[in-house]
């Protein structure tokens, strides 16, 4: 299968217990077949991970180029930060990584900024000017803030330090699993995160994603701020559809 069949781009997410992946039909911004998913390996070292996304290419018969995710800074290919996966990719160079490994070309960019690129294109905030804030609740909170269609890349605003804690370890979905929290003790926590990111940058709306997204009534609407927010509408397919997106752009 390749790129030049209709119009189709491929996009692996890379996450912390799983590796997914699917062809898109760049079109429409759906998967065009069902996507494959395996067990991230553990530990999930550079080399093992980039062997099992070859895997996933392999399953679909992929021989283009693709485009990936990865939950980590990733500035022009270069992994920079590891908040929660294996310290031994900082300093990777991930798109000569993949290439090497998988013997196709890729595009290499953080989860949250390709699930912002799908949101803005196909999503909640399709075809919406102005500031646009796409937040995605799991274990970390990533960012990805675009400008009138155009993405800044690694805003890394999960790090925001707020009452004198990294804002993820507060308010991230997984924050509220370990402390137990009910959805209202969260929601007043996100006020107050969401509430911190405002201030800084007035954004037009806000796109809320991560697997939280889906049960978005028990707790958005709790959510105190001035900013008209949202949850995101691609679920857990975004970074899929995001990072085939920018890597056939690119
Ligand atoms: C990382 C971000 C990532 C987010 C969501 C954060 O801890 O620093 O790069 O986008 O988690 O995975």
């Amino acid at each position: 299968m390749t790129k030049k069949h209709k119009h189709l781009g491929f996009g692996v997410d890379i996450g912390g217990s799983g590796i997914k992946g699917a062809p898109v039909d760049l079109n429409k911004g759906k998967l065009a077949a069902e996507r494959v998913r395996i067990p991230t390996p553990q530990p999930s070292t550079p080399e093992a991970v980039a062997e099992a996304v070859g895997q996933v290419l392999d399953h679909f018969d992929w021989d283009d180029r693709f485009g990936c995710t990865f939950p980590a800074v990733v500035q022009h290919g270069i992994v920079q930060t590891a908040a929660n996966v294996d310290t031994s990719w900082i300093g990777v160079d991930a798109h000569e990584l993949l290439r090497s490994k998988t013997g196709r070309p890729a595009l290499v960019i953080n989860d949250a900024d390709a699930a912002g690129a799908a949101e803005v294109r196909f999503g909640a905030a399709k075809d919406h000017k102005g500031v646009v804030l796409v937040t995605t609740l799991g274990t970390g909170i990533g960012s990805a803030l675009v400008v009138d269609g155009v993405l800044v890349p690694n805003t890394e605003l999960g790090h925001l330090e707020i009452d004198s804690c990294d804002a993820e370890s507060r308010a991230a979905d997984s924050a509220r699993e370990r402390e137990g929290l009910s959805w209202e003790e969260w929601a007043q926590r996100l006020t107050r995160y969401y509430s911190h990111v405002e201030a800084l940058l007035w954004p037009d709306l806000i796109v809320v994603g991560g697997g939280v997204s889906k049960k978005a009534e028990k707790w958005l609407p709790a959510v105190q701020i001035r900013t008209p927010i949202v949850p995101a509408t691609l679920r857990n397919e975004a970074g899929i559809i995001g990072a085939a997106l920018l890597a056939a752009r690119s």
